[in-house]
């Protein structure tokens, strides 16, 4: 399999037009992919980013040896759907817009110049997930394109599969793992040959570990299955020893390589335990966990191998072990890095917020699934397939538990040797039933955030314990927006203060810490990212929850608190640097390190001689007198190494007002609306049947027209912005009240049951 890119020299338009299948776009604009038509518009502005169908255009140059070979286009991904022409026929189709998409050109294409047509398509579809979610739906051609050439006799690569062959491990023994690999040959011109396949195992330095030859005799396609003993491998240990060999696969025919793949591999064990949380190749490991979408500033998801590189070098400063590659199916160049890198990858489908109301049997989800892994397969970073993500938000029932006993199935049918994992939101019970359809039951949490007090993540994750001490839990999301712009001395939730996040932060990593029973968490997020609905903290269109800002540039102080918690790279870093201008004479200094002893200055002063193990240490009361101050500290390690870091503090009379989130008149989210009803005195309402109330969903409450002004009458026309529409058919008041950004008291719901339960279905 030889891969020849195919990312220069593409036509793009917005304009929708049929004929573009076959007929050159006439005012298009030159571009290269990857690309978006929303890196601007999906990460700011008005909350509105283009959503259409737009189309991409290239020419393909082919000579007539060329065409004796087979042909595959490989798109790396379209965001959200995609019908492939070439030469004006239809020759593929994606409603799968983070997977990879392979179309075998032979019969489609001739000698000369051929014109490939891709019209990508993001607006809704209510049976193409994500329906609803808190981030962009970028669409284009946002990965590389490729030309792939192979013989007659090759793998088989349109099995949805990367490689066409798969790869699994199982422990024997302590001294033994056994090594199945499957796969299919396909031979494309039908008359029956011999192959050999050979299977090689060789280790880092090339050397070759064990070897193979199986003789298959296929006519059109033969599958196979062979197993491998592997004495005594160097275990893939995680970031401390991210050992990977290479296993080697070869078609041959009577000397010639028909096709071979190369795959870095690593063994391991993952278990999760009852008591001792996860184990990795039998040792217990606390998750230390980031979550990551892959969208950048400026450029959206139409990100290059470099801004991948980036990512993996941040997450692994921060000192992280594992990442939770949310919500959907990233670059497949990420999966490789992290393989590389030692961190367990928590791998997951767009299955997320809402099911469809048009398709009960959510085949989408089940196909995003099957893709994920079938071209996920072999990275051996992967320890678990998350099947949804807050699914419940609008409705858990029935029919959501077995649209996951599907997806639990599925995966386990493909993958038996590897965990499933969901991510729940807060308003599921600690006694759902919920959490038996997959191995790790995640909750995201974000008390002292939209709801309860910081306290409150303890409170709750015992509380789980509690109520199931077999299953253990993670956090599978936690996190606060922060603008490193907003300052506090007093910092409280929603200022999205740099301080507040520091706090929130720092309350979360001992709660989980503290709790052996507790897997790890997942920080929510790695990265700020594009949520074009999103207009909060002084920042439209992105989501601010990051350690560090979309662009990549600024670390804000949290991150170097989990520097400070997890790694083991040697580091001080003095918190409170944006926070320059004080106007309080006495300030904590905040110091954010994994040394111990070290020495606090102002100016050439020596203020603070310190030995403390934490990895955030406060020095309360540091006075400030002049109009500039430097603070300094110096920590110097045992070996002799020294550390340090300095700030430029100012003293002034007055508070610097810009360091202060001052919410805008018109911002979307308002808060305490229903202020304006008298919810004194409500009574609770004893609901009669065959009349409306808050539990019917809204799609049934437009029905009628006298409940549809009830609802109307308390929400507006929320119900008919184009955002609402997933939900309408599943929502209910009942279940908005659910979610703290609704803000919807008891007894605002008791009130509009009064008007809504008068009225007869
Ligand atoms: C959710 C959700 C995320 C979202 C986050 C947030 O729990 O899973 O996709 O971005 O909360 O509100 O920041």
């Amino acid at each position: 399999m030889r891969g020849y890119p195919m990312n220069q020299d593409w036509i793009f338009t917005k304009n929708d037009q049929l004929s573009y299948a076959s007929e050159e776009i006439k005012q298009g604009e030159a571009i290269n992919l990857p690309h978006t038509w929303n890196a601007v518009d999906g990460q700011g502005g008005d909350g509105e980013y283009y959503r259409g169908q737009c189309w991409y255009q290239r020419r393909i140059e082919l000579s007539p040896s060329q065409l004796e070979k087979q042909l595959f286009l490989e798109i790396g991904a379209a965001g959200n759907q995609a019908k492939v022409y070439i030469n004006g026929k239809l020759a593929g189709e994606s409603r799968c817009g983070y997977s990879m998409i392979r179309i075998h050109l032979n019969g489609y294409v001739h000698a000369g110049s051929n014109l490939i047509a891709v019209a990508v398509d993001n607006r809704a579809d209510n049976t193409v997930f994500p329906l609803m979610a808190d981030f962009t739906f970028y669409g284009g051609l946002y990965r590389e394109i490729k030309l792939i050439v192979m013989e007659d006799i090759h793998f088989d690569t349109l099995d949805y599969s990367r490689d066409g062959v798969y790869l699994q491990q199982q422990k024997l023994s302590d001294e033994a793992f056994q090594l199945t690999v499957n796969g299919t040959i396909i031979n494309e011109n039908g008359n029956t040959v011999d192959v050999n396949l050979k299977l090689e195992l060789r280790d880092a330095g090339d050397g070759i570990v064990a070897e193979q030859l199986i003789l298959l005799s296929l006519q059109q396609r033969a599958s196979f299955t062979h197993q491998l003993i592997v004495d005594n491998p160097i275990l893939w240990d995680g970031i401390d020893q991210p050992y990977l060999y290479q296993v080697r696969l070869s078609i041959i025919t009577e000397g010639s390589v028909y096709d071979v793949r190369e795959i870095a591999y690593g063994f391991r064990t993952i278990e999760v335990t009852e008591d001792r949380g996860l184990l990795l190749n039998g040792k217990a490991m606390k998750i230390n966990g980031v979550s990551r979408h892959q969208d950048f500033g400026g450029v959206g998801n139409a990100i290059t191998r470099e801004h991948m590189e980036e990512d993996i070098s941040l997450i692994m400063e921060v000192g992280a072990n594992s990442v939770r590659l949310a919500h959907y199916q990233h670059d497949d160049y990420f999966y490789s890095l992290c393989d590389k890198k030692g961190l367990l990858v928590w791998a997951e489908i767009p299955f997320i917020s809402v099911p469809s109301t048009e398709d009960p049997h959510n085949t989408n989800a089940i196909e995003q699934l099957e893709k994920l892994m079938k071209q996920a397969y072999n990275h051996c970073s992967i320890y678990c397939w998350g099947i949804q993500n807050e699914i419940t938000i609008a409705v858990e029932n029935e029919q959501t538990y077995s649209m996951l006993q599907q997806l639990a199935d599925q995966a386990k049918r493909l993958d038996p040797y590897r965990l499933t994992a969901q991510a729940n939101i807060y308003s599921v019970a600690n006694d759902s039933v919920i959490h038996d359809y997959a191995d790790i039951s995640g909750y995201n949490l974000y008390y002292g955030w939209y709801y309860g007090e910081l306290t409150g993540l303890g409170e709750r994750l015992d509380a789980y314990a509690q109520a199931r001490p077999h299953q253990p839990t993670l956090v599978s999301e936690y996190g606060v927006d922060s603008n490193p712009r907003f300052h506090s001395y007093t910092p409280k939730v929603k200022d999205y203060s740099e301080e507040y996040q520091l706090l929130f932060h720092n309350n979360a990593l001992q709660t989980i810490n503290e709790r052996p029973y507790v897997l790890g968490g997942y920080v929510w997020n790695m990265f700020d990212f594009g949520s074009a609905v999103r207009d909060e903290g002084g920042e439209k269109g992105k989501n601010l929850k990051g350690l560090i800002t979309i662009d990549r540039k600024l670390k804000k102080d949290t991150f170097y608190l989990y520097k400070a918690y997890w790694s083991k790279q040697p580091f001080i870093h003095l918190a409170g640097r944006r926070f320059q201008n004080r106007h309080e004479a006495l300030n904590d200094i905040v110091i954010l390190s994994n040394l111990s002893t070290f020495t606090l200055f102002r100016d050439d002063e020596v203020i603070a001689e310190i030995v403390d193990n934490e990895p955030l240490t406060v020095v309360k009361d540091v006075q400030l007198i002049k109009e500039k101050h430097l603070i300094r500290v110096e920590a110097i390690t045992a070996d002799g190494g020294v550390f340090r870091d300095e700030m430029i503090l100012h003293c002034v009379a007055e508070e610097d007002k810009s360091y202060q989130y001052v919410k805008q008149a018109a911002t979307r989210n308002v808060t305490n609306w229903f202020e304006r009803y008298d919810l004194t005195n409500v009574k609770e309402v004893q609901l009669k049947g065959g009349h409306y109330s808050t539990f019917d969903t809204i799609a049934e409450l437009y029905h009628n027209e006298q409940a549809k002004a009830v609802f109307k009458k308390y929400f507006g026309g929320a119900a008919e912005d184009p955002r609402f529409a997933p939900l309408k058919g599943t929502m209910s008041i009942e279940k908005m009240a659910k979610i703290s950004a609704f803000n919807i008291p008891q007894e605002l719901l008791a009130l509009i049951n009064t008007e809504l339960n008068a009225i007869k279905k």
